[in-house]
């Protein structure tokens, strides 16, 4: 088991910087979910995270910066939509795909010639960031495909094995991952919907293209490779319903989960009943997804039926998660 230390301690910190340093792997929060971090300049210490993560080769890992100025150095073609975009929303839940420079290692990018960078906003991350003084890969702190961890038990439960240690930020404010947006064409491309709402970019640079957002292709879009069909998936099978649809009452004797947006008090025969949020708000859904859904994959049930939530500003980071956690491969 790894040991959860408290990352508010500095002293914890200079350790931890020195672990990276060293080629080591450190698990840290974000605002967004924990990630499992590694100095992005060390392909060695890079192909660890791959390994402990069971992450195929293919699928490339986020940087993290201590400040925007250190984008410069790491990725070119910052241009004035990433300028406005990194001026509005970082330190924050939004990652930038840019032409890469030779300074990131392939191992980082999957071999691809653009680097996805972030700020986050965690004071933890951006204490060790300023700490170890290079950038941190790091991918979120799960096995692969496997739903990702908002605490430090939820690192723990699923990773701890293969992990000397995991600061603790207490639980991620955010709770999805960041918005991943390509910015290496004259289209702004939305890859991943995240923290950073859909309506928010737009607001900032107008039309934005979003080719990912259906997540029922069979295949990963070649542009974003960890988009795959099935992700974020618990053990438990999901069945996601329609907007609409009436919640079906389970046959007598069925060990049945139901995940809703808000209370639904009329709702019966279930083993469990689980919420997003207590008054519906979509802000609230996001931080509480990850830990419902490692809730539920505990409690022995033979599938959980999903209420959809409205697929408007984070409700789309949501809609995609739940999506993906549904499908079946
Ligand atoms: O919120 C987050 O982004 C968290 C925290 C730890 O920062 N990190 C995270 O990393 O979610 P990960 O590895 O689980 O997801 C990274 C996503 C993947 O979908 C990957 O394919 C995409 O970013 N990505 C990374 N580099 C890319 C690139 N050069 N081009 C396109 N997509 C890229
Ligand atoms: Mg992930």
């Amino acid at each position: 088991m790894a040991d959860i230390l408290d990352g508010r301690d500095s002293g914890t910190i200079t350790r931890a910087a020195i672990r990276l340093r060293a080629g080591g792997l450190v698990a840290f929060p974000t605002e967004t979910v924990y990630g499992l971090g590694a100095n992005a300049l060390d392909a060695r210490a890079v192909a660890n995270v791959y390994a402990v993560k069971n992450r195929p080769r293919f699928d490339p890992l986020i940087v993290h910066v201590a400040d925007a100025a250190a984008v410069a150095d790491y990725a070119t073609g910052i241009d004035g939509r990433a300028r406005r975009l990194i001026e509005r929303f970082w330190p924050g839940p939004l990652t930038l795909v840019l032409p890469k420079r030779p300074a990131i290692p392939d191992i980082v990018t999957a071999g691809l010639d653009t680097v996805a960078v972030r700020q986050p906003a965690h004071p933890v991350a951006l204490d060790l960031l300023r700490a170890v003084q290079l950038p941190i890969a790091a991918p979120s702190a799960n096995p692969f495909g496997y739903v990702s961890p908002t605490t430090a038990a939820h690192v723990q439960d699923t990773l701890g094995h293969a992990l000397d240690e995991i600061l603790n930020g207490g639980p991620c404010s955010v709770g999805v991952e960041s918005t991943v947006l390509a910015l290496d064409g004259p289209r702004a491309v939305l890859l991943r919907p995240g923290g950073v709402t859909l309506e928010q970019l737009e607001s900032v640079i107008g039309k934005t293209d979003t080719p990912s957002s259906s997540g029922d292709s069979a295949r990963p879009d070649p542009r974003s490779p960890g988009t795959l069909p099935s992700h974020y998936a618990p053990r438990v099978p999901l069945i996601l319903l329609q907007p609409g649809q009436a919640v079906p009452r389970p046959a007598k004797g069925d060990q049945v989960g139901l995940l809703t947006f808000a209370p639904r008090a009329e709702a019966s025969g279930y083993s469990v009943m689980e919420h997003l949020s207590a008054n519906g708000d979509l802000i609230e859904a996001a931080a509480n997804l990850f830990a419902v859904l490692r809730r539920l994959d505990t409690q022995n049930l033979q599938r959980v039926f999903v209420e959809p939530v409205p697929e408007t500003g984070l409700g789309r980071a949501i809609m995609d998660r739940l999506r993906r956690a549904a499908a079946r491969v």
